[in-house]
């Protein structure tokens, strides 16, 4: 049996129709069973990574995990996990790990990885550059607009696809080979942001307009959802994308043996979630 962390999420979700394609026995972690959509055929378990009392019963029979990433509370996971019999995990990291000095993305994955390590697990880590799913953010002013209002239109982003990250996982879960190896992963092209806006525009079949933000402007809608930290680690990394070619890396086709999905098989992939209801 292998126990899928963070199930209803982007990338949690295609490990768990991924590995179910690959006939395996699966089991979806969720903090609420009554309200997940999880497909058929998937035996779901409640239970909080953030409260690890609340995962009794959790890891019963469970050899492998993919491991969703909770800093304060994932060595306590992993002991459990381990104590129950768990050999082996693919973990949800990010590229932030690799790159000099500390910030709150890099802290935060660090310190997972660091449990793992520590934990004497085997284990594959998964760190992906940025998700094309933070595109995300525009569906709400496109669906009801047409517009996507953002700054720094010419950043150059190596967006990766949520199914290419769990491609890599599932490989990681399946395949002994990628016991020990920590693979960075990115989109298997640069582009701008202008670009993405064509995509999503060609995907939907409907004019998608781009209003330049100050970063300013940019800033204020963004501490409204997440920590002002964040907001300027992003904004800091699309001023310095502007004009640049995203380093675009050949881990996702090397791992899966298939190439990476592109900005704009993504869009197609998200269409509905751009187009207003009709
Ligand atoms: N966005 C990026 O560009 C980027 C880049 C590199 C790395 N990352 C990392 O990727 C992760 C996000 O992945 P994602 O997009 O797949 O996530 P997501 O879509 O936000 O979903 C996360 C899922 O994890 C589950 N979850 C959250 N906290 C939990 C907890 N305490 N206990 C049990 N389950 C919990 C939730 O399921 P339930 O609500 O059903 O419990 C949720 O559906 C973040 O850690 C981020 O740092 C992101």
């Amino acid at each position: 049996m292998i126990l899928v962390t963070g199930a209803t999420g982007n990338v949690g979700g295609n490990v768990l129709r991924q590995l179910l394609d690959a006939g395996e026995r699966v089991r979806a972690l969720t903090r609420d069973p009554g309200t997940a959509r999880l497909p058929a055929g998937v035996e779901v378990v409640g239970g909080d990574l953030a409260e690890p009392s609340t995962l009794a019963g959790a890891f019963d029979d469970v050899h492998r995990m993919f491991l969703f990433p909770v800093p304060a509370t994932a060595a306590e996971v992993l002991e459990l996990a381990k104590g129950a019999g768990v050999e082996r995990l693919a973990v949800l990291s990010s590229s932030a790990v690799t790159q000099p000095g500390e910030n709150f993305v890099s802290v935060m994955h660090r310190t997972v990885e660091d449990a793992v390590r520590r934990s004497g697990l085997a284990a594959t880590y998964v760190r992906p550059g940025g998700f094309a799913t933070n595109t995300l953010r525009w569906a709400p002013t496109v669906r009801a607009e047409g517009v996507v209002r953002a700054p720094y239109p010419d950043a150059a982003m190596d967006s990766i696809h949520e199914a290419d990250i769990a491609a890599v996982a599932t490989a990681a879960l399946l395949d002994d080979r990628h016991v020990g190896a920590a693979y960075q992963l990115t989109g298997p092209g640069s582009i701008t942001q202008a670009e993405q806006v064509e995509a999503i525009a060609a995907a939907t079949g409907h004019p998608v307009r781009l209003e330049e933000l100050t970063r300013e402007q940019a800033r204020e809608d963004m501490v409204r959802v997440m920590p002002a930290e964040i907001a300027d680690l992003l904004l800091g990394y699309l001023a310095s994308s502007v004009g640049t070619k995203a380093e675009v890396l050949p881990t996702v086709e090397q791992v899966t043996g298939r190439p990476g999905r592109s900005y704009a098989e993504w869009a197609r992939d998200h269409a509905a979630d751009f187009t207003p209801a009709a």
